[in-house]
């Protein structure tokens, strides 16, 4: 039978999937090993595994080109929903927050604040739920760096230890949603191919637990 193709998201994700792997006893082997390769197989699960960048995981899923993918729901977040997230596994948890300088008080006047941020689709669906207007400026990366340069008044950013924003003076304002790594599923594929998916996901889930 065709194995069942995952996309994995490269880096941190793609070890914690990678040890969930071993410890349903699979042979991981290939990925353990994998050199330059982009295509690894776990024969003895009929998998085929994908490494990719988040934003590619989506597309793969959503296009059929992969049957599941692992990816951070910051990335389902912001790129799209035509697919179905299935399992939360647990790992990669971090938030999304609004931040800005410690001693600023971000919701003083009425004049429109500048968010700096990497994630412009969530940081305007953040503020349409207070109703208040904002300029967004789309950064691509060191998005802490934007208030201390007289850019924005503030960030919409992920945050994990908390670190990068204290080092820079920085502080959060409010927490916008917690984040962790998500098993999406192609929407065909969960109809073709049901069982298949089904067992693996509650073997994931399984060991998980
Ligand atoms: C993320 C995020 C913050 C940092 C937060 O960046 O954009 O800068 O992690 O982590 P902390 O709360 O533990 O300090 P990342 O390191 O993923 O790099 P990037 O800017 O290239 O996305």
């Amino acid at each position: 039978m065709k194995p069942l193709r995952i996309a994995l998201t490269k880096g941190r994700l793609e070890n914690d999937t990678v040890k969930l792997f071993e410890k349903m006893g699979f042979n991981c082997e290939a990925l353990l090993n994998k050199g330059r390769k982009l295509i690894l197989t776990i024969p003895d699960a009929n998998l085929e595994v994908v490494l990719a960048k988040a934003a590619d995981v989506i597309t793969y899923v959503e296009h059929g080109a992969c049957d599941l993918g692992v990816v951070g729901k910051d990335t389902i977040m912001e790129q799209g929903h035509s697919f179905f997230e299935m399992l939360d596994l647990g790992f990669g948890r971090c938030r999304f927050s609004l931040a800005a300088p410690k001693d600023a008080d971000f919701y003083a006047g009425y004049n429109v604040k500048t968010i700096a941020t990497k994630y412009p689709n969530v940081a305007r669906a953040f503020f349409e739920t207070k109703s208040m207007d904002v300029d967004i400026v789309k950064i691509e990366g060191s998005v802490e760096l934007a208030p201390l340069i007289g850019l924005a008044d503030a960030i919409v950013d992920i945050v994990e230890t908390g670190t990068t924003l204290k080092e820079n003076g920085l502080s959060v304002i409010e927490d916008i949603a917690p984040i962790s790594a998500r098993v999406i599923v192609n929407t065909a594929s969960l109809k073709l191919r049901k069982t298949e998916i089904e067992t693996l996901l509650a073997q994931m889930s399984n060991q998980l637990n």
